[in-house]
């Protein structure tokens, strides 16, 4: 008998979706979006899309009129993406972003998983909630803004927002105080105060680059400053999986936790907006398993 050749993982039914940004080399969206279409049975293929600043509207355009089933959003158009959606979540006017875009027959809609991606990694990771919890936010970039939002809406008591140009720290803050009952307060990470701030809080979220592959000896924190036992340091890196900051937390006792898992749910949520689906638990348990031990 002769072996058929027929490569029939793409037909005419296949919905297509992918991620769009500049650079997107690096993106592993399409690995965890496609191992989740082949778990699932589901009939899509999920691609990069690489675009020029100059050509984001067409780009935009081209992918609904071509029926494009849905897309991610990554750096840097996650902000730029909004004036040319046709409606966006609350959370997305909120946080000023938008990660995620299911084309409803032409209509194309935005979101953003980023905060519940972080959030489901947290609770995963620690079984804790953000209840009456004080809570510090080192940056105030778009990651800032929706972990800051989501921890504020989830029941955080304070949320202190530390950055180096305090300006965008105050944004946010005014953000959550007048979209929540959390009480948010701005603050420079030069304030002489700050030592005492991170060492009450109860949980402590970088959101900055600080420490980012190449630059691993880099902290975003004084390097005096000292964790314990209960608290829970959340570094949005994940590359490399074990940060300064966290090498220094988890020595000192706090519970540490990198920005794999933030990264892996941020994609499974977009990929149950666009595909209307709730992913088996047992499914996600694999996903997150396999990325995390991930070898690209
Ligand atoms: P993202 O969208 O991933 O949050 P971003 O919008 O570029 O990225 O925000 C990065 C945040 O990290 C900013 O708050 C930035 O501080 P500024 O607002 O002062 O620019 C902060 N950040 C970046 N590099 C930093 C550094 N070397 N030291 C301190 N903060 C830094």
């Amino acid at each position: 008998m002769i072996k058929s050749e027929i490569d029939r993982r793409v037909n005419g039914e296949t919905k297509i979706m992918g991620v769009l940004g500049n650079p997107i080399e690096h993106s592993i969206s399409p690995q965890i979006h496609n191992t989740i279409s082949k778990l699932l049975c589901v009939n899509s293929i999920y691609v990069p899309f690489l675009c020029s600043q100059e050509d984001l509207e067409k780009a935009v355009n081209g992918l609904r009129a071509l029926n494009i089933y849905g897309f991610n959003v990554t750096i840097p158009y996650k902000e730029k993406i909004i004036s040319l959606l046709d409606e966006c979540s609350e959370e997305v006017k909120l946080i000023g972003a938008a990660n995620t875009v299911v084309n409803k027959k032409g209509r194309l809609i935005g979101y953003n998983t980023d905060g519940d991606g972080f959030a489901t990694s947290f609770e995963n990771s620690t079984n804790k909630s953000f209840v009456d919890k004080d809570i510090i936010v080192l940056g105030a970039g778009g990651a800032a803004r929706a972990t800051a939002l989501k921890t504020a809406k989830m029941g955080a008591k304070t949320i202190t927002l530390v950055n180096r140009t305090v300006i965008k720290a105050a944004e946010i803050a005014d953000m959550i105080n007048n979209n929540t009952s959390c009480k948010a307060v701005p603050v420079s990470n030069s304030d002489k105060n700050l030592a005492k701030l991170l060492e009450k809080s109860d949980i402590i979220i970088n959101t900055t680059p600080v420490g980012m592959h190449p630059d691993t000896n880099k902290c975003p924190i004084q390097e005096d400053i000292t964790f314990s036992s209960r608290q829970i340091v959340y570094d949005l890196i994940y590359n490399p999986s074990e940060t300064l900051l966290l090498k220094k937390a988890r020595k000192e006792g706090a519970l540490t936790i990198n920005g794999l898992g933030m990264l892996i749910y941020q994609a499974t949520l977009a990929y149950e907006i666009i595909n209307e689906i709730d992913i088996p638990e047992q499914i996600l348990k694999k996903i997150f398993l396999s990325f995390t031990n991930f070898d690209k």
